[in-house]
């Protein structure tokens, strides 16, 4: 019963959203058609707006030190679904990271190509630790684990960043999820 009164709530706020969309691309149609064509451009405040509310670049790069804190230590306790949650979580951040900031400069002030130093490493490092999740193998988990920092790092490197060099985590970053594969409570 609650369930479906949250259903029928969000379904309410999806209508509102529709409706409130459609009414919007109406106007914006009908403002340009009366201006002749061409909807008024943004002005310099709302692109200051939005500026303001766009979360830093870093904001995904937070998140994979975070994930992969968390893998590590679910390789460790042998919890192999866990540290293949995280490893898919690792690697959407860095996918996210790179469209956010798919240029930064590097050492010498060209753009650097985020997204194909990414297809490197997933199709590397990455690839070699989900297969070492998948195959419950944690001393090649430990091996491609360092493997994977290391093409952090050398992505670091070449972004112009050499001042963040990981390292292999000493301490959890959460503990509000239980590592442990053989964990009881809450049943
Ligand atoms: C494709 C390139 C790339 C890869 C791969 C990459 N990073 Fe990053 N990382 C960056 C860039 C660029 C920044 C700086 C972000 C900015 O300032 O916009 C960064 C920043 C960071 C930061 C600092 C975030 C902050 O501002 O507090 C951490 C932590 C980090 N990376 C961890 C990692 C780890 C761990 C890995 C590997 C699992 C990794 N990164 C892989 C490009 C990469």
């Amino acid at each position: 019963m609650a369930r479906l009164r949250f259903l029928r709530s969000w379904l309410l706020v999806g209508l509102g959203f529709a409706v409130g969309s459609l009414y919007v691309t109406l106007w914006g149609h009908s403002s340009a058609l009366a201006q002749g064509g061409g909807a008024a451009p943004p002005t310099t405040t709302d692109v200051q707006h939005l500026k303001d509310i766009t979360p830093p670049m870093s904001h995904p790069m937070v998140d994979v030190g975070f994930n992969v804190t968390n893998l590590y230590f679910a390789g460790q306790k042998k919890n192999w679904p866990l540290a293949n949650y995280y490893l898919g979580e690792t690697r959407n951040r860095i996918r996210w990271e790179t469209y956010l900031n798919p240029g930064p400069k590097g050492t010498d002030g060209n753009p650097v190509d985020m997204k194909s130093t990414f297809d490197g490493i997933d199709n590397g490092s990455l690839t070699q630790l989900k297969n070492a999740i998948a195959a419950k193998d944690s001393k090649q988990f430990n091996d491609s684990y360092k493997h994977l920092l290391e093409d952090c790092y050398s992505c670091h490197k070449a972004a112009n960043r050499p001042y963040l060099r990981p390292q292999i985590p000493s301490e959890v970053a959460q503990t509000i999820i239980n590592a442990d594969p053989n964990a009881s409570w809450p049943q």
